[in-house]
């Protein structure tokens, strides 16, 4: 059970990343996504934050099925970070997540048909992204390289389109100008969807 100042700062974290999910200015819009590597490196890239949830503490990313990042996750038991950062407030939220792995599904369809051409391109490369190319390209075939293609010519690339839904386990939460100077506060998540929080020394 959480009483008081930290239930406040848990609901207003969540807030705070719902808004980056819809807001494109926001500094939570855009975060960095880590997972593990089969070699022990941690993989890290930068993604857009499509949308978060309070309710199921979850938020959801969108890329290509055939990146490395999505073999990644799966095969470390679907286990991923997140690191969202706003540099004006000097805010830093960590969250620890587990992933499903949308694709080629309803949820994953209706997603890619709000998508605009210039979105869609992003699956639209011949090769995986992170393939080797002999030469400086984008990777798209010679039609989708043009300005002048259509909506419909985009439709088949919703093979390579998938929604990375993120549920959160634990979160931290880092304020270098709260009303104590430097705070820091962890949340755990268990099965049933209960929080647990303490402070944390910063
Ligand atoms: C501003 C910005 C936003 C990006 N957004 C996404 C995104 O939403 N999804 C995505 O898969 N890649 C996104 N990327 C590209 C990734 O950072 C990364 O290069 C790509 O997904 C390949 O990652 P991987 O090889 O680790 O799987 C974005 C890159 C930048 C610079």
């Amino acid at each position: 059970m959480m009483t008081g100042k930290l239930r406040d700062l848990h609901q207003a974290l969540w807030h705070r990343l719902v808004n980056g999910g819809t807001q494109k200015g926001d500094p939570f819009h855009n975060f960095v996504l880590g997972s593990m590597r089969n070699d022990g490196n941690c993989a890290l890239r930068t993604v857009v934050l499509r949308k978060a949830s309070i309710e199921s503490r979850s938020f959801t990313c969108f890329t290509d099925i055939r990146s490395p990042k999505v073999a990644e996750i799966w095969s470390n038991k679907q286990r991923l970070s997140a690191l969202f950062y706003d540099p004006e407030n000097k805010i830093q939220v960590r969250i620890l997540a587990k992933a499903e792995v949308h694709y080629s599904s309803e949820w994953t369809r209706a997603a890619f048909a709000n998508l605009n051409i210039a979105s869609r391109k992003n699956y639209a490369t011949i090769a995986p992204p992170g393939s080797a190319i002999n030469t400086r390209s984008n990777g798209l075939s010679n039609p989708f390289k043009r300005e002048e293609i259509v909506v419909q010519d985009t439709e088949q690339f919703v093979k390579h389109f998938a929604v990375l839904e993120c549920k959160a386990f634990e979160v931290d939460y880092l304020n270098l100008n709260g009303e104590q100077g430097q705070e820091r506060a962890r949340f755990n998540y268990n099965e049933h969807g209960e929080i647990e929080g303490t402070w944390l020394v910063p």
